[in-house]
This record gives structure tokens, sequence and C-alpha cells, in this order.
């Protein structure tokens, strides 16, 4: 899942799927709730972007109206991450900028939800001491009672995980969108358990959602004009849905459960035949669970996207096997060798670690042939990063030295760029096919949207506008954007 960090933005309450009630004093507990602002951060994957907007859904039946001014809310809520070191130290710098907000105005409370909550628990109420309340990743059913916890003077946590939570039922409120892409989530948690990643500690096991309700959120997001869905899921290659439950339980479901399971492929398809007119993408697939019925379903539908992010980490089998990641660098050439196979014109993006535990410089350089083959479009670059808990903390030691782990990125960002660069070069004098996301940041004269391959294009502004499909030539490029002028 592609990583970012923006502040949600306010959002018009009303386009909630009427859902948001703002009448005084619902609950009768003397509490004017119809005034209370709430005001949300995001950090860390699109999964947690996602999540706040499920978080907002389930607080604005509780009075709760969302603001982008952090100085008028009642409730400061960050959404976190934990998947690196400096994503933690990121919220924790961010929360000592809220002393002094909270200095001038007592009476707001400040919470701590994701992973960071999940993973350091009621320890964070003693670390932070002006944190109020700790809410994990599946516990944002509970945060009205919460909520009433700390109305009546007490700081709340609830970090219990579960094994059916999806929030199959609750219509998200869509903050901060820009009205043309939308995430749906699908699965939730990991089983994966790669040695360096601490998501299957902090998200839960795998389990999947009900493809009904994720028709019904897609149709919902068609007919409120969105162009573009995007499924989400730590794996969503290993979708499963077989009436409910964790996804390693589905050998003890019954024989009719088993007959009628839905798996990834066939999702694919049921979403891009209920929404014909909208882009279908998907993020994030495991080498090791992509099989060729999804590439063979996204070469059949035309409005399922030519791209695929897959992660890979290293290119060196030992490495990889130490990494515990189901799949050697062989078996990940033969993947990405079916993926030109059936679907000729894919884009194809990577995840990559330097400097985990004994990476020699031999094992780097395989990094470095291996992406010399792929030649991916673009790629998510990071030095390895130890986690508590994670069996590459408990097992192996951190020995790489940072200069080291920050050479070896170098010198991967730096091929990345190169081959960037290569392919967008191909696409000079050629036409793509634009959805506009908006305006460009560059410049205000200029549109901004993407490829199916999920290239960023730019192009001047006619008239255009957001959400509309359109031809563009294109004419120069960067290692990121192609830019160009409509065709037609
Ligand atoms: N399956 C998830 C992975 C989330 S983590 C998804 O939806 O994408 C995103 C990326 O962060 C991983 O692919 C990996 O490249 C990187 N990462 C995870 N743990 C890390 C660690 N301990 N140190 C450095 N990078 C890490
Ligand atoms: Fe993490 Fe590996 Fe799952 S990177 S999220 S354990 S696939």
């Amino acid at each position: 899942m592609v990583e970012s960090t923006t502040d949600i933005k306010s959002k018009n309450p009303n386009q909630h799927n009427g859902t948001v009630t703002l009448t005084q004093d619902q609950n009768g507990d003397g509490i004017d709730k119809a005034k209370r602002k709430l005001y949300v951060e995001s950090y860390g994957c699109q999964m947690n972007f996602s999540d706040s907007e499920i978080v907002a859904s389930i607080l604005s039946k509780d009075g709760f109206e969302t603001t982008k001014n952090v100085d008028e809310a009642d409730l400061v809520l960050l959404n976190t991450c934990s998947i690196r070191d400096k994503a933690e130290q990121t919220v924790r710098k961010r929360l000592t900028n809220f002393n002094k907000i909270k200095r001038a105005k007592p009476s707001m409370k400040i919470g701590v939800l994701g992973c960071m909550a999940e993973r350091l628990k009621d320890k964070l109420l003693d670390e932070e001491k002006l944190v109020d309340m700790v809410v994990g990743p599946d516990a944002y059913r509970d945060l009205p009672n919460l909520v009433k916890e700390l109305d009546e003077g007490r700081k709340a946590v609830n970090v219990i995980l579960s094994k059916e939570e999806t929030y199959a039922d609750v219509s998200p409120v869509r903050l901060g969108s820009n009205g043309v892409s939308a995430f749906v989530s699908i699965t939730r948690g990991c089983d994966n358990m790669c040695s360096f990643c601490v998501v299957p500690f902090t998200r839960g096991r795998e389990r999947s959602r009900n493809p009904q309700t994720i028709l019904e959120e897609c149709k919902d997001l068609n007919a409120k004009n969105f162009k573009e869905i995007t499924l989400l899921g730590q794996n969503v290659d290993s979708y499963l849905w077989y009436g409910g439950g964790l996804k390693k339980d589905f050998e003890k479901a019954s024989d009719a459960a088993k007959a009628s399971s839905v798996d990834f492929a066939q999702l694919l398809e049921m979403v891009a035949k209920e929404v014909p007119g909208m882009r279908i993408r998907f993020s994030t697939s495991n080498p090791q669970d992509m099989g060729d019925d999804v590439l063979r379903s996204i070469a059949k539908h035309d409005n399922i996207c030519n791209y695929i992010h897959l992660p890979v980490q290293s290119g060196s089998s030992r490495v990889l096997k130490l990494m515990n990641r189901g799949h050697n660098r062989k078996e990940y050439f033969d993947l990405i060798d079916r993926i030109k196979t059936i679907i000729p014109d894919c884009g194809i993006s990577h995840d990559m670690i330097t400097g985990f535990p004994t990476e020699t410089e031999e094992d780097h350089q395989e990094t470095l042939s291996l992406m010399e083959r792929v030649k991916y479009d673009f790629g998510y670059m990071f030095y390895y990063s130890e986690r508590p808990n994670t069996y590459a903390e408990r097992k192996m030691e951190d020995d790489i030295p940072l200069e080291v782990k920050k050479r070896r990125l170098n010198d991967i960002i730096q091929m990345q760029q190169k081959h960037s660069l290569e392919n967008n070069k191909k696409h000079l004098g050629k036409i793509e096919e634009v959805l506009i996301e908006g305006t460009s940041k560059k410049s205000a004269d200029e549109w901004y949207g993407r490829s199916p391959q999920n290239t960023v294009v730019v192009f001047p502004k006619g008239d255009e506008k957001p959400g509309d499909f359109v031809k563009v030539k294109i004419e120069t490029c960067t290692t990121a954007t192609l830019l160009g002028k409509r065709a037609e």
C-alpha cells in the first residue's frame, strides 16, 4: 500500500449518505453533542486514510462533525503508523505541537488511533501525557463509548483485535476526497508474517469483507459520481469470503460455505461488472498470493487498470528467505514474466528494503540486478528499521551500519529513477487515457491525472473538469511525470 502523510481536510457532513444526525443532546446526557467538532489527521498507508473515514462515520452518528481547523476541535484523533521507527517519531513530534493548543483549550481531548495505539497500548498514556484515548484498528465501533468515558473524566483505552471486524456495514465519510477516487477496504490484517514487519501484530489476523457490502459501496460511489475505486488490503490477492471469519480458519468451514466462497479474481470481476464506467485499482499484491486467475481477470476487463504494485523487498533469495517472504528471486521473475505475457502493457511498481540483517554487498548487487531485469515503472524504497517484537528483532542482529543502509538505498533510488525515466520516454508521442483528478500542484493552468498504468500526466487546462476521462498526447517527460496536450 502506498504511504503518504497529509491532513484530512474538512468535509461537508451532508455528504455522508444521509446518516449524519446533528440533534441536540441526543443521548440525553446533558452534553451538547451537536456542537462537537472532530479533527482527524492520518499517517502511513492508504488503509489508515480509509479507516479514518470509517471513524468519522462512526463518530458522526455520535454527533461529531469534522473540521479542518484544529483550534476549534473538541476531539483530535491521530491515526498513526508504526511501520518504521521514523513514522512513530513523526507522530510523537506532532503530539508535542498539541501541548500548546491544549493549554489554550483544556477541554480538548486527544486520541491516538491505528498501529501505534495497538503496538504501545496503555503505555502510550504514560509516555505521552497529553493523550486521553488509545484505540486500536479493530476497536473503532467502541469510539462512542470511549468518548463517553472521556466525557466522564476518565482516560479510555480499547486495543482488542478482532476475528471478524471488517466494518462491512459502515459507510465511510469521504474525508478530503477529490470527488474522483475513493478507497474501498476489502480485507483487514495480514497472516504473512514477513520477519521485518509489525503489521501482523498491529492489525491482527487476516479476514475478508462480505462481497455484497463491497459491491454496495462501489455502486454508491458510482452514484455519487466517483470515477475510480482502489480496493484495499494488506494482501488483496489473499481475499477469501466464505461467510465470515479468519482466513486461516477456511479449512474448517462447511462444504457449502467453501463451495460458495469468493476469491480475489472473482471479486475483481464482480466489481468490474457492477461499475463498468469506473476505473478499478487494487493494492497491495504479494507475489506468493497472486495467481494467474487474477491476471486474467485484469486482462479481461478494460476498466481494471493495467497496473500492479508488487513489493519484492530484496533481490537475493537468501535474504528473502530470512525475511520469510514466501517467494524467491526465481519465483518472482516467473510471476513478472507471466504478468508481461498476460497483460502486455502492465505498469509494475515495487517496495524494496536495503540493509536487512546480514545483507552483504553481493545481496545488494542481486537487488540491483533484479531491478535491471524487471525495470519497474516506480517504487517505494526504504532502509531497514528494526521493529519491536518482530521475528527479525527477536532473532537477528540489526548489523548493517546506518551509512551502509543509506548508501545502498541511494543506489537503488538512483537505479529506479533511471528506469522510471526510460519507461516514461517510451510513452513520448503516444496517446494516454487520463482520468483528471484535479489542478496540478505546480501550475493553476494545468490539470493533473493518471494513466491506467498509474503514471501521473499533466496537461494544459481546457474546458474539462475533474472526473473526466480525456486522451492526452505525450510530448515530454520527467522521471515522475508525463507532460502533453489533449489529443481530441
Ligand atoms: N502489505 C502491506 C505492506 C505494508 S508496509 C501493503 O499493503 O503494502 C509497506 C512497505 O514498508 C513494505 O512493503 C516494506 O517495503 C516496508 N517496510 C515494512 N516494514 C519495514 C521495516 N521494518 N523497515 C523498513 N521498511 C519496512
Ligand atoms: Fe507486512 Fe509482509 Fe503482511 S510486509 S503487511 S507482513 S505481507
